[in-house]
């Protein structure tokens, strides 16, 4: 959740870099920021509740250049968001460190420093390990033993990046389930909770080992042994250049929503050449020996494994079961043999689903796991058997959107390559290659859907409803309208309002139904009617065709937003209808001046449970 960036360099100012590449991390959380530096023999730190750019503005006024920089930007779970909460901590003025993680026995450990009148600065969880760190210094042993000494001492999860006044030409780290990104230049080494804050600084990258101290110099990593494993790999080979996009963009958000028919053309060209699906190596043969699907996932990525589950089943045959990774862990699941265990995340560090994986796994140690998701170096792409990836590139803004639809893209592909039967299997193929005409269509609605948007903004509460494959979709759609325009919002299997949802019915409460020209539509309709008997609002979105088949009129009870003219196929309506969702609740969130890009109390990579 919380965003580290730290450096060590023997050439320049590495405060500039940090707080630059600090920025980049803004979107793990932006409770507080702060840094540390060491300069003419002093410990010297900055904290800001404001902002990343106002902690920039007083660093560069009061920091002189350094050589040796922490930084840190958080989301708050053990204290509130105060200054004295914001990262680094120090002890003894000697010690500084950044934590990104939870010590869970931290009461019991501050407990027993009860007796060394420790004047606590705040009241977090983090600062006790300064603290652990000092009073083994005081014992007059290395800054190395120090640290060795007190991890034992930690239960939980840390990334840690510390800093000692009387080794100021060092940078300490260590890790445990919790992700930690070297990244090296010729003159520098780098340290990051994400490897997205290394991208345009460093030429290579690697995981920090789990659980092994680093002691990082400007030229060299030590000790040897734990250096001569790290495994280097070129930054450019494992990250997405950013889409070219040719206007320029309101926020972040609305920036990444329109990049998606250019993430859809990479993934076609990239993922399906030749008219066939491009797997990762060994995953093909592979998937001959496995029965069914288990895929793990939380929140957007849950979703979107949804509509994957409705694809494969349908068109492949094969049994998937979709869970929650939060809830999985808790319990016994039955797990039958022949089982390939799929997990969905974008960031590969949401501590849910790794440690959902993880237990799975230490169940079932011969089961074999694919990883989908956007970033090469993360946690499940290390602990998996394969890794696909999404090929988005960098995702900032916190409510996923382009990420959303490389996943879908990634399972509808995954659903091809299993695909018994050639000439469905082409067709499919050939309708995926359609994708980003479609998407450029629904985008290109874009003023008529934030038109449409305003009257929305007031609202209460709303209601998103859809059949078959689009289900999940509408899910998705009430997550977009909660995180970004804050109003609630929740999604039902159209056939299941008559099941206990209609007594919600009544004239302020808007329905979204996703209406496509399919199976469903006859059905669907009736649905519709049901709600309209009962005086509530209806706004239809999908295809001028399937309104027109609707024989619905377009009243004041009744709004329609056409995201295409023409009908598109089956299996492309579950993107065309998340983007018609994406646009409306983010122009209901505009209207309102929400916080778009860093929803209120959200993080983007949630690595705490
Ligand atoms: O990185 P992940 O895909 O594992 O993240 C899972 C969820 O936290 C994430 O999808 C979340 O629901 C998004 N904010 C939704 O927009």
């Amino acid at each position: 959740m919380c965003g580290i960036i730290a450096g060590i360099t023997n050439e320049g100012d590495i405060k500039q870099p940090v707080l630059s590449q600090l920025k980049k991390l803004e979107y793990r959380g932006y409770d507080s920021a702060g840094i540390a530096t060491i300069t003419d023999h002093q410990l010297h730190m900055l904290h800001s509740i404001d902002s990343i750019d106002a902690l920039t503005i007083d660093a560069n006024i009061q920091l002189k250049a350094t050589t040796l920089a922490i930084a840190h930007t958080r989301w708050a779970t053990h204290g509130a968001v105060t200054l004295e909460n914001a990262h680094p901590h120090i002890a003894g003025n000697r010690i500084a460190l950044v934590h990104n993680g939870i010590i869970e026995n931290y009461n019991t450990l501050k407990e027993s420093l009860e007796n060394m009148a420790i004047q606590w600065r705040s009241t977090t969880d983090s600062e006790v390990i300064a603290q652990l760190i000092y009073q083994q210094l005081k014992q007059g042993v290395t800054i190395e033993n120090a640290i060795e000494k007190t991890i034992p001492q930690l239960k939980g999860t840390y990334a840690l990046a510390i800093i000692d006044l009387e080794n100021p030409d060092k940078l300490f780290c260590i890790a445990k389930e919790s992700s930690l990104i070297l990244g090296k230049t010729k003159n520098s080494v780098y340290l990051s909770s994400d490897l997205n804050a290394l991208v345009g600084i460093c030429e290579q990258a690697c995981q920090v080992p789990q659980g092994q101290l680093l002691t990082l110099q400007a030229n060299s990593i030590s000790p040897a042994t734990h250096a001569s494993t790290l495994q280097w790999q070129q930054i450019s080979d494992i990250t997405e250049a950013e889409p070219e996009v040719s206007h320029t963009h309101e926020t972040i958000t609305h920036k990444e929503i329109g990049e998606q028919p250019a993430v859809l053309n990479k993934l076609i060209n990239t993922h399906c050449q030749q008219q066939d699906i491009q797997l990762p190596k060994g995953l093909q043969a592979a998937l001959q020996t496995h029965q069914r699907i288990k895929i793990i996932a939380c929140g957007s990525s849950y979703y979107s494994a949804c509509v994957g589950k409705y694809w494969i089943e349908d068109i492949a045959g094969m049994p998937v079961t979709v869970e929650l990774a939060s809830e999985i862990r808790y319990r016994n699941p039955v797990i039958e043999p022949h089982t390939l265990l799929i997990t969905l995340s974008q960031s590969g560090e949401t501590l849910d689903t790794i440690s959902a994986q993880r237990y799975i796994l230490s169940n079932h140690p011969h089961m074999q796991s694919l990883s989908i998701g956007n970033n090469a170096l993360s946690t499940l792409a290390s602990e998996s058997t394969f890794f696909w990836p999404t090929l988005a590139g960098a995702e900032i803004g916190v409510a996923t959107t382009k990420v959303f639809t490389a996943q879908l893209f990634c399972l509808a592909s995954l659903c091809c390559a299993l695909c018994q039967d050639p000439a469905t299997k082409n067709k499919r193929i050939a309708a995926l290659s359609t994708l980003p005409e479609w998407i450029t269509q629904v985008l290109a609605q874009e003023p008529i859907i934030k038109r449409h948007a305003q009257a929305y903004q007031h609202d209460a509460a709303m209601i998103f409803c859809a059949r078959g494959s689009n289900f999940p979709i509408a899910e998705e759609a009430a997550l977009k309208l909660k995180e970004l325009a804050y109003i609630h919002a929740s999604a039902y299997a159209a056939g299941e309002l008559k099941h206990g949802p209609l007594a919600l019915i009544e004239e302020n409460l808007t329905s979204v139904f996703f209406i496509n020209e399919d199976k469903h539509l006859a059905k669907t309709r009736s649905n519709i009617h049901e709600v309209l008997a009962r005086k509530g609002k209806i706004l239809l979105m999908g295809s001028q065709k399937a309104f027109h088949k609707t024989t619905i009129q377009n009243t004041t009870a009744i709004h329609f937003i056409a995201t295409t003219i023409e009908s598109p196929p089956e299996e492309i309506t579950p993107f065309t209808n998340v983007i018609g969702a994406q646009l409306l609740t983010y122009h209901i969130a505009k209207h309102k001046n929400c916080a778009i890009d860093k929803p209120r109390n959200l993080a983007k990579c949630v690595t705490v449970e």
